[in-house]
């Protein structure tokens, strides 16, 4: 299926205060450097946070990791579980349309989401509130037909039951996860052969079911005021030694700062306790380079040409008295550190791209790879 951005866009996006803070959070779990790899459980949370995945929230995960915004295209259009379509404000369906599926009868499903939603898949219901589309195997075969429903699975279902539960849906319920058929989990339809006697801390509903069921929010968006917001492995560095909470995180005070505190001190805790010249070991190494208040009356270079800065990174450099390539050409190894230590978010892009190399032939007046693409538009 062609996957394509929605004609229909908000005009800007943004975290809300607490997932901007979980945001931050998620990046401190990836080395120095390496921070563009948390690009899919952001553009997750964006989805979450708004029901589907839009072009300004793409580009704000993008210009908030340092990549180019087709980067972040790529990763969403590739993975059908983002959603660059609006879905339902209540709930999207998904229908398992794959060989189990379809032969137990999938396609009747189908039928009662024309009925009900909207004849087209991804298109919304008449009052906006639901929408479904026909997706491959979910890897509950056993239990089919089966759809899933906001975060859970609702399986074993008929035409007339999954249509009665759409009303439910639309009446402000949550019908219970699971199989619908009386079936506890996956056993055969005729009842246990084996492994009679098991019941032993047997919940109600089998284990995913309960969970759903527990946690309640099948068909519930984010909002970020539900989670933890200081992840457990902040508090010491990947080496054992204590280290300061991200400068990213260090945004999300005093607004969060109770709860950091809390988990800080949960962490600090469990962690063993570092040697003393570790904790007080200065926070940026190297030395400060020579920086300027404005840039030349000739106007500030595109710092975008050397790898590794973005739209982002860029306004971050000038606001350091960073503007033009020879600036940058002749940074010392100390001068590195201390860049590095100060990319908020980026710590260890510096030295990752080797600027200083790729800024010496652009001050030089040549090209490098990179520029030479970015100059052909293949890259921003
Ligand atoms: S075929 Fe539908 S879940 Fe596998």
């Amino acid at each position: 299926m062609l996957r394509r951005l929605s004609k229909d866009q908000p005009d800007s996006f943004a975290f809300t205060p607490d997932n901007q803070a979980w945001a931050d959070a998620q990046i401190t779990k990836y080395p120095e450097g390496r921070q563009a790899s948390a690009i899919i459980p952001l553009l997750w949370r964006a989805q979450e946070q708004e029901g589907w995945l839009t072009r300004p929230a793409i580009e704000h995960v993008c210009e908030y990791l340092g990549l180019a915004y087709i980067r972040g295209l790529e990763v969403a259009s590739f993975y059908f579980m983002f959603q660059l379509q609006p879905v339902g404000s209540v709930a999207h369906i998904q229908i398992c349309g794959t060989l189990s599926c379809m032969i137990c009868g999938a396609e009747d499903l189908i039928a009662v989401c024309r009925e009900k939603i909207s004849d087209k898949p991804h298109a919304l219901s008449a009052d906006g509130r639901f929408s479904w589309e026909e997706v491959e195997c979910l890897g509950a075969c056993s239990n089919a037909p089966m759809a899933q429903i906001g975060k859970d699975y609702y399986e074993d279902l008929t035409a007339e039951g999954f249509a009665a539960m759409l009303d439910d849906f639309a009446a402000g319920n949550v019908p219970t996860p699971g199989p619908q058929n009386g079936r506890y989990s996956c056993e055969p339809l005729s009842g246990l052969s084996s492994l009679k006697d098991y019941d032993s801390g047997k919940t109600q509903y089998n284990a995913s079911a309960q969970l759903a069921v527990d946690l309640g929010d099948s068909i519930k968006r984010i909002d970020g005021t539900e989670v933890p917001l200081l992840a457990p492995w902040q508090g010491k560095s990947a080496g054992g030694k204590a280290s300061s909470k991200p400068a990213s995180a260090k945004k999300a005070e005093p607004k969060n700062a109770a709860k950091l505190e809390v988990a800080a001190t949960t962490a600090a805790k469990a962690a063993p306790k570092p040697a003393q010249a570790e904790t007080d070991a200065p926070q940026a190494a190297g030395k400060k380079p020579k920086i300027m208040k404005a840039p030349r009356k000739s106007g500030a270079d595109d710092l975008k040409m050397i790898k590794g800065v973005g739209p982002k990174m860029e306004s971050l450099l000038n606001s350091l008295g960073f503007f033009h390539f020879d600036q940058v050409s002749k940074w010392s190894a100390e001068e590195v550190a201390w860049v590095d230590q100060n990319l908020e978010g980026f710590k260890g892009r510096a030295t990752r791209d080797n600027w200083v190399e790729q800024a010496r032939v652009l001050a030089s007046g040549g090209d490098t790879e990179f520029a030479s693409r970015v100059k052909k538009g293949g890259v921003y």
